[in-house]
């Protein structure tokens, strides 16, 4: 099973980052905990913070791998093109967010991305990732 984790801009950032509302993990730390957690999964990691690059990845990857779990940072909000490169591809894709963005600004209620997507997990910090990963492997 191949997993592909992306995300997207100022997530290189954790642990740096606003920690009151993401947390002091760096999201290199966090993944060897996921690594060492599904050790016989196969879970590659992608940051980005250009949007060319993040559509890019989804179309290399996106028709070889299991599932992708993406927290795609602010361009959730507002990326038409990364709704379409969702669409295009084959892979399943996760909408993840460490924040509950739906009790944040108005602007974070709304994703342009999510109805391409399987599902959406948000709010329970890093652990959204777990989540969304133990969809794929259940
Ligand atoms: C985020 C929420 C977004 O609104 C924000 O722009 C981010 C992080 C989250 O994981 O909570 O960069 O996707």
């Amino acid at each position: 099973m191949k997993i592909q984790i992306i995300n997207g801009p100022n997530l290189n950032l954790l642990g740096v980052r606003e920690k009151s509302i993401y947390g002091d993990a760096s999201f290199e730390t966090y993944l060897e905990t996921l690594r060492a957690r599904f050790a016989n999964i196969s879970i590659d990691y992608y940051q980005s913070n250009i949007e060319g690059e993040i559509i890019n990845k989804l179309h290399e990857i996106g028709f070889g791998y299991d599932g992708i779990v993406m927290n795609a940072g602010a361009y959730t909000h507002t990326s038409i093109a990364i709704a379409d490169a969702i669409a295009a591809i084959n892979t399943p894709v996760i909408e993840v967010h460490i924040s509950n963005v739906h009790k944040r600004e108005e602007f974070r209620h709304k994703s342009m991305i999510a109805a391409n997507c399987k599902g959406v997990i948000a709010g329970f910090g890093m652990d959204s990732y777990r989540l969304a990963l133990e969809h794929f492997i259940l």
